[in-house]
């Protein structure tokens, strides 16, 4: 069992800006009471960020396909269904069929027909009251048809639920509707949420006209994944013996022993479903489990789902993490560990674990295993199951009716009416004075224009007796789904008070606490800025925001507080001529021909083949396997970074057991490709990632160590890495200057400089770019960045790693501003968007990869990826498991293709043809009388307009 696999597995995925409260929900649900005391929501934030790495998670929990459906497609007859008042059968394709474009061939669908229908509302039902929970948001996709003598032309079919209650009276719900023609089936798509709880939901389709027959291919619902609990069939599971109807055959303890039980702790443990489960027992190691060998079973580039209910017991620990791992070697006896899913587990009850993978590579060797739990802890495992992935249709683009760009939902936001609006979260005291400013906050102004100025009237919140006190106001209604909203606001310390404390804009979205800004203050002399966003994109029952932050008896005072919808595409336009400004160059080809003839009068054609902007991904060992994932690459980037291979933990994760093997032949496929490299990180600062031998070193060794890591890296590699992160995240770690100094940073700079003077040696950090994190705010960038400078070490580069959340051009771009003005170039190095929704995720990268082309500043843009389970963040993917480009994806080819210059027109009378256009390659067709030639050329990057010579 290698130690690599240890140290990857024990790195999960980092929740940014989201942090659950029992608490908060308990405020939430009872807002008057101001007793109950909330956590800190700050410090919770805290231990997310200094724990968990943003850029090195293996852990893969994508959404999964859960429908709740049963028997969805009439694979088992007309099990689970019933006819409403009328009658159903099944037929078979070759019984009636008609126009199906979609119909798979080697799958022979059956599909119910609902007939002797005589009102409307009579169709066919499912039961699903067990499988829905409120507040879940659930997409609905089924395939309907209409037939029958009396049907004109076409007919409407409804998807409709009935929610019946004990105490009160039976309501209906209409889902969605879609228009069916006769002799062809239509997809009937719509989501739905429920808002309460009732004792019985029926789903239906209905619809057409009494004596029209309803034509019903499959019905899908799928939950948004979190709460859903998936259906547990058995159908296509490769697993043998799942439930251990059959003892313990077919499994194997992998390091301990397994056992077959009927029930544990003198009856307290039970099996989940079934008469038995298994225990994984004696275990010494943390990686010891119950295993199951699958070799031969696996398809490599299929995606599958895993679904297991696991429990623990024994040794005093009450709550564990546990972890589905598959064990894969690849023909050339190479391991690989890959982590499918992981679930906090517990002493008192089964849990659900569920996640999903991909192999990319021929494997010769599976196993899939349970481990996690501290050693002495037995694994209780009842039924997994392992089958193809089913697809979830995505959600379709979020309506967004009436937005109200720009217009603040904060009730008496300038408190020209006292405090009315607000109330004193906590039993702090809120009094109105005079003497804020009366401008509105730099990003507000960005993003509004000109606007009426404020009131000068401020909250001074007092007698705050802990952190997460201060001035709120309930927004429930006025927080619209999918919607992204800017947060901006002035504030300041009370007076006498001192810093540094952290003022937060918090949103409490039911019992989630969400970032809207926050912003370090270390004076009480002037008024600061806080600006920052949020997007809402589950249906909540109750959203609060409030102001928190400093510590318990610091007073502190909110000005301008603004919370408004932001109108991308407005942006957008001027984004648009501002990239054309600063990113194209005027070019002018000159013609000349061999004979001297004239060409005067031909027709040009310029078609630009490639832009040369750097736009690049981040790529991992495994993914290159996949020829699919390397097709798309290659067209599409033309640069790259690796994802770990390149990191000192991988490279060297034992002492002097050195390992370039992964990035060479990364290195290589990007050299054959043309494709530029970023070395992605000498060091990293932040301790959680640094691996166990160099964490245990004393400083001589731990000097030594540096130095060979330097010299090893940069000699091996000299001239192949075009930049490199010499120290990664020093905003948000310290574990080389806590140990050697506070010159040890430069000193890196400095000797990597040296050993590769034709890298560009940069910084690199997260959270500088969004207004949610104090400890990276732009300022705290450049100080440090000129403190490094000072120090005499060569940086050369401001990385800014771009895993941002609902993304607000102006307050991205005022951080460019900002960090702009050091004249050093700006990379975005590591930018993903993260939305369950791919329309709403495509908004966002397009927001971001627009604001970086319209910034001077900015000189190339890296993506963190793109393939789905092959990404730090889930919902991040533009190219789904099995290789569908999806929404995400499609939007930033559509962007690539915006960024191609054209031009056509005649060769003038100097044998000239201007046009503008972005640097790269192009090609040039002209027609003269019955000759066409065609020559390419290049355009370099350049401010001064610029004569190509062409010759014939
Ligand atoms: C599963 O276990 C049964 C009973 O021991 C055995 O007959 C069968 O061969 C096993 N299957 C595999 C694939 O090992
Ligand atoms: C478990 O905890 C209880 C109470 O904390 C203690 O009495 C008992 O000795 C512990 N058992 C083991 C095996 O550590
Ligand atoms: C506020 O509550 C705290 C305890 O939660 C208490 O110590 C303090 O006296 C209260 N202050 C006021 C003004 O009621
Ligand atoms: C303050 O807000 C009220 C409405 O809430 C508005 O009538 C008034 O004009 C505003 N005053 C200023 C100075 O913005
Ligand atoms: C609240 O604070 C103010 C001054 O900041 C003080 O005068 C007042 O007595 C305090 N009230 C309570 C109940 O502590």
């Amino acid at each position: 069992m290698g130690n690599l696999s240890a140290f990857f597995l024990t790195i999960f995925k980092r929740h940014k800006k989201i942090n659950t409260s029992e608490r908060l929900k308990e405020v939430m649900e009872n807002q008057s009471s101001m007793e109950i005391p909330l956590p800190s929501m700050i410090n919770g934030n805290d231990v997310f960020h200094s724990q968990i790495p943003p850029d090195d998670l293996n852990i893969s929990k994508s959404k999964l396909t859960c429908n709740i459906i049963h028997n969805h497609n009439f694979s088992n007859g007309l099990h689970s269904w019933h006819a409403n008042c009328c009658d159903v059968f099944l037929v078979s394709p070759s019984v009636e069929t008609f126009d199906d474009h979609t119909q798979n061939p080697c799958k022979k669908k059956h599909h119910a027909v609902i007939t002797n229908r005589n009102q409307h509302w009579q169709g066919l039902e499912q039961d699903i009251t067990t499988r829905v929970s409120s507040g879940s948001t659930y997409t609905v996709f089924a395939r309907v048809g209409v037939s029958g003598m009396h049907l004109e032309k076409e007919a409407n079919v409804i998807a409709t639920l009935k929610l019946e209650y004990q105490q009160s009276e039976t309501k209906y719900l209409f889902i969605t509707k879609t228009t069916v023609s006769k002799e062809k089936w239509e997809d009937l798509e719509g989501t739905f949420v429920l808002s309460d709880k009732p004792d019985r939901v029926v789903f239906y389709i209905e619809g057409p006209a009494p004596g029209v027959n309803l034509l019903i291919e499959s019905v899908s619902i799928f939950g948004d994944g979190e709460i859903a609990p998936c259906v547990y069939n058995q159908e296509g599971n490769i697993i043998l013996n799942p439930e251990f109807e059959d003892g313990v055959n077919n499994w194997s303890g992998r390091g301990c022993k397994i056992a077959l039980h009927d029930s544990m702790g003198d009856g307290k443990v039970l099996p989940k479903s079934g008469k038995f489960f298994a225990s994984a027992t004696e275990r010494t190691q943390y990686w010891n489990g119950i295993q199951q060998d699958i070799s031969g079973k696996i398809q490599r580039k299929l995606a599958y789902q895993v679904t297991a209910f696991v429990r623990i017991f024994g040794n005093n620990v009450t709550s564990s993490s546990v972890r589905a791992t598959l064990w894969v070697q690849g023909p050339d006896s190479h391991e690989q560990y890959i982590g499918i899913a992981n679930s906090q587990a517990t002493d008192s009850d089964w849990v659900q674990l569920q996640g999903k993978f991909l192999l990319n590579g021929s494997p010769s060797k599976v196993v899939i295993y349970l481990e996690g739990p501290p050693p002495g802890t037995d694994i209780l495992l009842d039924g997994l199951m392992v089958k193809h992935a089913e697809k979830i249709p995505p959600s379709p683009r979020p309506v967004i009716e009436n937005p109200e760009y720009g217009v603040n939902i904060i009730a008496n936001s300038n408190l020209s009416d006292g405090t009315n609006g607000w109330f004193p979260l906590g039993n702090c005291t809120l009094n109105v004075v005079t003497g804020s400013p009366r401008i509105l906050p730099p990003a507000a102004r960005d993003t509004l224009g000109p606007h009426e100025p404020l009131s000068g009237h401020c909250i001074h919140t007092t007698n705050r007796t802990q952190t997460w006190m201060g001035p709120a106001q309930m927004i429930t209604d006025k927080v619209k789904l999918f919607v992204t909203y800017q947060v901006s606001a002035w504030v300041r310390l009370g007076p006498g008070a001192t810093g540094p404390q952290n003022v937060n804009i918090a949103l409490g979205v039911d019992s989630q606490w969400v970032n809207g800004g926050q912003v370090e203050l270390n004076d009480a002399d002037r008024w600061h800025e806080v600006c920052g966003s949020f997007r809402v994109e589950k249906q909540p029952a109750k959203v609060m925001v409030y102001i928190q932050g400093p510590a318990a008896g610091i007073s502190f005072m909110l000005a301008g507080l603004q919370i408004f919808a932001v109108d991308r595409q407005a942006r957008f336009r001027h984004l648009k001529r501002q990239t054309d400004k600063i990113r194209k160059r005027d070019v002018t080809l000159k013609f000349s021909t061999s004979d001297s003839s004239s060409i005067h009068g031909a027709t040009v054609i310029v078609k630009q083949t490639q832009n040369s902007f750097p736009i690049g991904s981040c790529i991992s060992r495994s993914n290159i396997d996949n020829e699919d994932f390397v097709s798309f690459f290659i067209k599409n980037f033309n640069w790259a970074v690796f994802g770990n291979e390149l990191k000192w933990y991988w490279t060297e994760p034992q002492q002097g057991n050195l390992n370039y093997k992964d990035a060479d032949e990364l290195l290589k496929l990007c050299n054959d490709n043309n494709i530029m490299v970023r070395g992605h990180c000498i060091f990293w600062d932040v301790e959680s990632t640094v691996q166990d031998w160099v964490k245990k070193l004393n400083k001589q060794d731990l000097t030594t160590a540096i130095q060979n890591r330097l010299t090893g890296l940069l000699n091996q590699y000299k001239g192949r890495f075009k930049h490199y992160d010499v120290n990664n995240e020093m905003l948000h770690g310290s574990f080389y200057p806590d140990r050697l100094g506070p010159g040890s940073r430069a000193d890196m700079f400095k000797t990597a400089n040296r050993l590769d003077p034709s890298a560009t040696m940069f910084v690199n950090d997260y959270h500088i770019e969004d207004g949610c994190d104090p400890r990276s705010s732009p300022e705290k960038y450049m100080t440090q960045i000129l403190d490094l400078v000072q120090q005499g070490a060569p940086v050369g580069g401001i990385g800014i790693q771009g895993h941002i959340d609902s993304p607000v051009g102006p307050v991205v771009c005022s951080a460019l501003d900002r960090l702009g003005t050091l004249g050093l170039p700006i990379w975005f190095t590591e930018l993903d968007a993260s939305s369950v929704n791919e329309y709403v995720r495509a908004d966002d990268l397009e927001v971001m990869f627009r604001e970086a082309l319209a910034h001077p500043a900015v000189e190339g843009i890296m993506i963190w990826g793109f393939w789905e389970l092959f990404m730090s963040r889930e919902n991040s993917h533009l190219v789904n498991a099995e290789g569908e480009i999806n929404e995400a994806g499609n939007r930033f080819l559509e962007l690539k293709k915006e960024w191609l210059s054209h031009a056509h027109g005649h060769v003038d009378d100097v044998s000239e043809f201007g046009f503008r256009g972005f640097p790269g390659t192009y090609e040039v067709v002209v027609v003269t009388g019955s000759k066409k030639i065609v020559k390419k050329f290049v355009v370099e990057k350049g401010d001064l307009s610029l004569v190509v010579p062409i010759e014939f």
